[in-house]
């Protein structure tokens, strides 16, 4: 019996059947003087009009780029596309003009983009549940821009490790955006909407983070660029060995205190409060939250703005933020249930837990959800029973944490290192003992050109002291696996970790039939205990090859030695 809940919060991945119709080509005019602001770039990028859109009729376009735009594009999924989203006139011949020219083309569509969901929103006040889709996908196109933006700043700079990163989660976005709103699909506006999202975005950002990675790997000789590969395919990307940990640093200098009541003598009394006082985008400078010792019931938001905050607390169980927010509620989406939610960079926090208890049968229920890029958590505890645990977008790194849950409790399409972890499976809250199917993590990489996955070294797979009674009352009917693909390419490692005996035999479950089993990426190495034997694992499943273990290390992973880590 399967009581994970596969319906409807997570989509089938769109890549299967992609973007149906395409119309017309983007077509530009550009020289390269241009590149020295992309926002006069932008403005003379055009684009098809929301009207054009409807009609049936595809204007073939023929290739007529330059030879260097033509060897660019060998290395995206989608080379007829690329090829035609240059205009005959673009004599651009420099890879990185090339990618800059690619990501512009999909910054003016994000502008466009957020026009439609514009309308949405406007002609939806009755709809809450249309609302909430719409609201989410304005979040996820700003910080796609954001993302996008700031990659087109960083590439002339030669800072490819970032603008791979950044690509990664501005296309994340913008997948986002549009599986938000498949639920909600039910007016012409949303589907035209959706369509647009996939042909005009989501394609052209896939092509220009194809670029970004090939350029990555192979460096600016285009004749060597090719469609992204992965481990799947037997590619491994440069990993020389090095990596020193990161730690949330001690003795911070402490901004503002937070504490409850009266007696506390702080001014303030909600953690929220605090952030609030923050300063925007912090000029590079840390700012530090004491959060005393108590139990915190609040949702907290730390925006896009809000960067380089830092969240200490009296020790996990001692300082508690939590929460109850779940999908069962009206125009509550999984994203928006998170009882701590961060979207600013350079987060940090110590000593407290994040929780969130939504009663039994919940589903969807997040505890803590990050976005946050060059993060650190550091001695923190993660508590829930679904989705416990959003690591949505970007990079960031775990270090002796303790994280409970059920199903996919650890999930989304970050690339996060998780070191020193407990990670413990708890009991479902209804009919516990009739057994069940757990799935400790469900990476959603949907883009084989995304740096993102899941890297555990060093943790312990366990179950919660009530769990094991359970478990070993009845063995056969409790299964827990390490993970499962929520998309295509899926890519989750565990290495040097224990893994207690409550991992099953296969290792890792299947999504939905053969969903993402052959382009997913699932390694072990040199992991412990009863649940490590790898002689009954699923056939697509990977041991890592010694010589490539490196590639999961901080430095090569989240370049975390590149981290900025005081102020
Ligand atoms: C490339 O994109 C076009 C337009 O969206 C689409 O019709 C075509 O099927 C895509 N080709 C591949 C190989 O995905
Ligand atoms: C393209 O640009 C190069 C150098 O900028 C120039 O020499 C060449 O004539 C241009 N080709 C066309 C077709 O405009
Ligand atoms: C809104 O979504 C909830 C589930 O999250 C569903 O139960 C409800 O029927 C939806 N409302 C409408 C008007 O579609
Ligand atoms: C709209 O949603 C329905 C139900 O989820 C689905 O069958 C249909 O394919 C969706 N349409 C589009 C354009 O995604
Ligand atoms: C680019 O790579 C190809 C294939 O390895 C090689 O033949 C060519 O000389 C290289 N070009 C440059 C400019 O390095
Ligand atoms: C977290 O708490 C421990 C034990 O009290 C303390 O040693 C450590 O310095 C704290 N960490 C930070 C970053 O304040
Ligand atoms: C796993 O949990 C069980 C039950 O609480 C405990 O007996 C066992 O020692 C734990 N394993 C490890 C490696 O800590
Ligand atoms: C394997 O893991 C053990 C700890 O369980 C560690 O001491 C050892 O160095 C690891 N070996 C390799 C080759 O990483």
């Amino acid at each position: 019996m399967i009581y994970i809940n596969n319906t409807p919060k997570y989509p089938k991945c769109m890549q299967k059947k992609p973007f149906h119709h395409l119309h017309i080509i983007i077509s530009m005019a550009i020289t390269p003087l241009t590149f020295i602001s992309f926002l006069i770039l932008t403005s003379l990028t055009t684009i098809t009009s929301a009207t054009e859109h409807h009609h049936p009729q595809i204007k073939h376009v023929t290739p007529s780029s330059s030879d260097q735009i033509r060897q660019a594009c060998k290395a995206t999924r989608n080379l007829t596309l690329c090829e035609s989203s240059f205009s005959r006139s673009s004599n651009i011949t420099k890879p990185t003009d090339i990618i800059q020219t690619a990501l512009s083309m999909s910054l003016n569509n994000i502008h466009t983009a957020q026009a439609k969901v514009q309308e949405i929103l406007k002609t939806s006040t009755n709809n809450p549940n249309r609302t909430t889709a719409a609201k989410n996908c304005m979040e996820h196109l700003r910080n796609s821009e954001y993302r996008i933006k700031s990659t087109l700043e960083a590439l002339p700079q030669g800072k490819i490790k970032d603008a791979r990163a950044w690509t990664s989660a501005g296309f994340a976005y913008q997948y986002d955006c549009w599986s938000g709103l498949k639920y909600v699909n039910d007016t012409k506006i949303v589907v035209d909407t959706m369509s647009f999202i996939a042909t005009f975005l989501i394609s052209y950002t896939s092509n220009a983070l194809s670029m970004i990675r090939a350029y990555d790997v192979f460096g600016d000789n285009t004749t060597l660029w090719g469609p992204p590969k992965t481990e799947r395919d037997g590619f491994w990307e440069k990993g020389e060995g090095g990596g020193h940990g990161l730690r949330v640093p001690v003795g911070l200098k402490v901004d503002v205190t937070v504490c409850k009541g009266a007696g506390g003598g702080c001014k303030y009394k909600t953690v929220q409060e605090a952030v609030n006082v923050a300063p925007d985008w912090g000029g590079g400078r840390q700012f530090v939250i004491l959060v005393k010792a108590g139990v915190y019931k609040e949702t907290v938001r730390v925006g896009l703005e809000k960067q380089n905050v830092v969240i200490l607390g009296e020790g996990m169980g001692k300082t508690l933020i939590t929460g109850d927010m779940n999908v069962g509620q009206s125009g509550v989406s999984t994203y928006n249930t998170a009882t701590v939610g961060v979207l600013g960079d350079g987060f940090m926090a110590s000593n407290l837990t994040f929780e969130n208890t939504a009663g039994p049968d919940a589903h969807q229920a997040v505890a803590f959800r990050t976005s946050s890029d060059r993060s650190i958590m550091e001695n923190c505890e993660f508590l829930g029973n679904q989705d416990t645990l959003y690591t949505n977008t970007l990079r960031q790194f775990f270090k002796s944490c303790r994280i409970e849950g059920n199903v996919d409790f650890i999930f989304g399409n970050s690339a996060t290192i998780f070191q020193d972890c407990t990670i413990l499976v708890r009991p479902r809250q209804v009919e516990a003992e009739k057994g069940e199917k757990n799935a400790v993590t469900a990476h959603a990489r949907n883009d084989p050109a995304q740096s993102t996955g899941f890297v555990f070294r060093n943790c312990l797979i366990n179950g919660t002291k009530e769990y094991m009674k359970l478990y070993n009352s009845n063995p056969k009917v409790h299964k827990t696996f390490l993970g499962r693909p929520w998309k295509d390419f899926s890519r989750t490692v565990f290495i040097g970790c224990t893994l207690e005996a409550l991992i099953a035999p296969e290792g890792w479950m299947p999504w939905e039939g053969d969903f993402g089993l052959t382009t997913l990426y699932y390694g072990e190495y040199n992991n412990t205990g009863k649940g490590a034997d790898t002689t009954r694992r699923v056939e697509w499943s990977s041991q890592i090859p010694h010589k490539h273990v490196n590639v999961y290390d901080i430095t090569n992973f989240i370049q975390g030695d590149q981290w900025k880590l005081r102020s």
